[in-house]
């Protein structure tokens, strides 16, 4: 006898009909798209088993290294990263080079003789919010892709230093109590869901869109005392009594950027982390967490910014860079950078 749980899940949009369909409507698509997609859903999967085997099997805790940018290497952050180098390690004739927070240098895939590797380079936060691991709390995943040339990667930048605006693709992975996978490659944002007994992402939201304007917002408020008196005076306002006006907002600040932003992309509102005393170019990663999100975000209606410009035009100057990120509704955006430059 089949239930209605098995009708479903035969009729259910996996991602990889979803996109040979989008494809299908654009006959330019190559094929190659849906690959790569497949490739990152199987690395999310594996991941999404790793994390719920996290305090059963020996995967908690440091690695006892420090990563590129001077970070504790979490054991699951290292695992994360193997996760995509495995799924990506035989398929270069699609990706040739992976940039990733764990990893110093470009990660040349080298399967394919030279002249025959892909025409793809995939930046990657393989672990976001890892720090979170250890308190059974919500992380994810972030990639983004890029079109380059056969020169990329021979060494740290050469031809991988691509703006925003040039991504072919961009998403993340949100481990919580169900695993998503939200992307874009330019017509639209779309969201799935891992069911977890047919082993496939099933569409969820198709054209994603957010509200223009919230009533939360996301920020690490211990770090007030460092930020610029603009900034300050955005968060002093965005907590003052103005019914009218939707104020005071509310504040929820996970410690994981993916789970932040899809807060927002679900319910509307800002997510900041400035530049600081001492530290102008903020936290976070320009190529595999700020430039990703901002492209989904765009695509979903939002918008994202230094505070003085938009993510999606900035030039990296090196793969790793650092940048401050403010980043969703569209108004309340535009509200954070008219604080943070001195226009209110
Ligand atoms: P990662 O785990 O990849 O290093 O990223 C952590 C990031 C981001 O997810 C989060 O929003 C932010 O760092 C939290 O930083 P603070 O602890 O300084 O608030
Ligand atoms: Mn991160
Ligand atoms: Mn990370």
């Amino acid at each position: 006898m089949t239930t209605s749980r098995d009708n479903l899940a035969q009729t259910a949009v996996t991602l990889t009909r979803h996109i040979l369909e989008e494809q299908a409507v654009h006959p330019e698509a190559t094929g190659e798209f849906s690959t790569i997609m497949a490739q990152i859903a199987l690395a999310a999967k594996l991941i999404a088993r790793n994390l719920s085997q996290a305090g059963l099997i020996d995967v908690l805790g440091l690695t006892g290294e420090t990563n590129v940018q001077g970070e504790a290497v979490q054991k699951l952050d290292r695992k994360s990263n193997e996760a995509f180098v495995r799924a990506f390690e035989y398929y270069g004739g699609l990706v040739r080079t992976l940039v990733s927070e764990e990893m110093d240098q470009p990660f040349q895939v080298s399967s394919l003789p030279p002249g025959k590797r892909g025409k793809y380079a995939l930046f990657l936060d393989p672990l976001d919010g890892s720090s979170n691991v250890d308190v059974n709390a919500t992380v994810g995943s972030i990639f983004s892709v890029h079109k380059v040339g056969e020169q990329a990667g021979r060494d740290a930048n050469t031809d991988l230093l691509k703006i925003g605006s040039e991504q072919v693709a961009a998403g993340y992975i949100l481990y919580g109590p169900s695993t998503i996978l939200v992307y874009t490659d330019g017509g639209g944002v779309h969201q799935f869901t891992l069911d977890p007994e047919i082993g496939e992402f099933v569409l969820s939201v198709r054209h994603v869109r957010m509200p223009s304007k919230g009533k939360v917002y996301s920020v690490n408020e211990g770090n007030y005392g460092k930020w610029s008196k603009g900034m300050q005076r955005f968060v002093d306002y965005l907590r003052e009594k103005d019914p009218a006006g939707g104020r005071p907002y509310s504040s929820r600040y996970s410690g994981c950027l993916v789970a932040d932003v899809h807060r927002l992309l679900t319910t509307g509102g800002v997510y900041l982390y400035p530049a600081e005393a001492g530290k102008s170019e903020g936290k976070l990663r320009l190529m595999y967490e700020a430039a990703p999100l901002a492209f989904i975000v765009e695509q979903a209606g939002g918008s994202a910014s230094t505070g003085t410009e938009p993510i999606s035009k900035l030039q990296p100057t090196t793969v790793h860079q650092r940048v401050p990120l403010i980043i969703g509704s569209r108004e309340d955006v535009s509200s954070a950078e008219q604080f943070i430059q001195g226009r209110r």
